[in-house]
């Protein structure tokens, strides 16, 4: 046996002997660091012969690779063993009672969602959910908005990589419309439904974040008009805001999945310096709605002149902060404890129309 050989077979010994990281790291100090003995071997190379050089050098450097490798497995190794131990030790067991007070509350944005489920439940609606990670067909296409559409640069989409077979291209859905499609080709007609949810745009200031919420809703029968839709939009804001002086305008607007289009704003006044819904001071956009234009219905294997129908949009977080005060969107998403404290609700707080949503 070699000097060398010996010498590898001394450390790779001790590296796989060793039961510490801090051992490993000695080890690692002594054999590859700045005055270790298999730096002063490579250093060694430096005084030889080019005969010698090319006899040693790459034994030296066999040395070298197969000591940093032992090290990495070791360290690795180690590691792991010590997180496992970690993981171990910390478990909770959920099933103890607790011994501080629960602190926790409902956020706004969930009960938001519960009161508008509540809201249209009455009124006979059916919730309805589909996946935040979407393919471009659902959430662009078959909305009536193609490829070349000046609305998709306008969604500042969050795209994933695209797939190998370059076929089916996925996002995450930029808006709640995609489950109106999804309900139309899982469901025959007569639908009546609400899909409220995640959605994601790649925007971030004081009133837009990332990931909002959208609530959406859909009516699909026949003899469905414009009066219909303004009907339900009105009954919805009056339970919600819990108040008989709602006062809305539709203003003609566009989008590509309904024709006509109209954006709806809602009546505020200004009492103590505050705005509050109600009157009609001023106007909030509060949404985007329409009747689902019939080249949608068509995507959806449906017969556009048997069936129509209206749909609406409406941003969820926008609303809690309309009905509760809040002012800024980005402590919706930031888990203070002390915001929620304040602004929460208690998980028995749960709406009902006759003891009032916001009971
Ligand atoms: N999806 C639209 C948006 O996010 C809102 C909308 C929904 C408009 C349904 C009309 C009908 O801006």
């Amino acid at each position: 046996m070699t000097d060398l050989e010996k010498m590898q077979g001394d450390l790779l010994g001790r590296i796989a002997a060793a039961d510490d990281l801090d051992t490993v790291e000695a080890i690692r100090v002594e054999a590859l660091g700045k005055s270790g003995s298999v730096t002063a071997l490579l250093k060694s190379l430096g005084k030889m012969t080019p005969e010698e050089r090319q006899a040693e050098g790459p034994r030296i450097h066999g040395l070298r690779e197969a000591v940093t490798e032992a090290i990495a497995r070791r360290k690795a190794t180690l590691e792991r063993a010590a997180l496992d131990a970690k993981l171990a030790a910390e478990t909770i067991d959920m099933t103890l009672p607790a011994d501080t007070p629960l602190s926790g509350t409902v956020h706004p944005v969930s009960q938001v969602m519960d009161e508008l489920a509540e809201i249209f439940a009455d009124l006979g609606f059916a919730v309805a959910t589909g996946p935040e990670i979407e393919d471009d067909w659902h959430n662009f296409t078959a909305l009536n908005i193609p490829e070349s559409h000046p609305a998709r640069a306008m969604h500042d989409t969050f795209y994933f990589p695209e797939a190998e077979d370059g076929e089916r291209k996925m996002l995450l859905r930029t808006h709640t419309s995609p489950v109106q499609i999804r309900t139309m080709m899982q469901h025959k007609p007569p639908i009546r439904i609400i899909a409220p949810g995640r959605t994601y745009r790649s925007d971030s200031d004081a009133t837009h974040t990332p990931m909002f919420h959208q609530v959406e809703g859909l009516v699909i029968d026949k003899g469905i008009t414009l009066g219909h839709l303004k009907w339900t939009l009105e009954t919805f804001l009056k339970a919600f805001f819990e108040r008989d002086d709602i006062v809305l305008r539709l203003r003609p607007s566009y989008f590509p999945f309904t024709e006509p289009s109209a954006e709806v704003d809602v009546g505020f006044t200004v009492e103590k310096g505050k705005r509050v819904i109600g009157g009609s001071d001023g106007w909030m956009e509060v949404l985007g709605s329409g009747m689902v234009h019939p080249k949608v219905i068509a995507a959806c294997g449906l017969d556009p002149d048997e069936w129509q129908g209206f749909a609406f949009g409406c941003g969820i977080d926008r609303l809690a902060m309309l009905k509760y005060g809040m002012d800024d969107l980005r402590a919706f998403f930031d888990g203070d404890l002390r915001w929620l404290k304040h602004y929460g609700f208690s998980a028995l707080d749960v709406p009902t129309l006759s003891g009032g949503v916001g009971a």
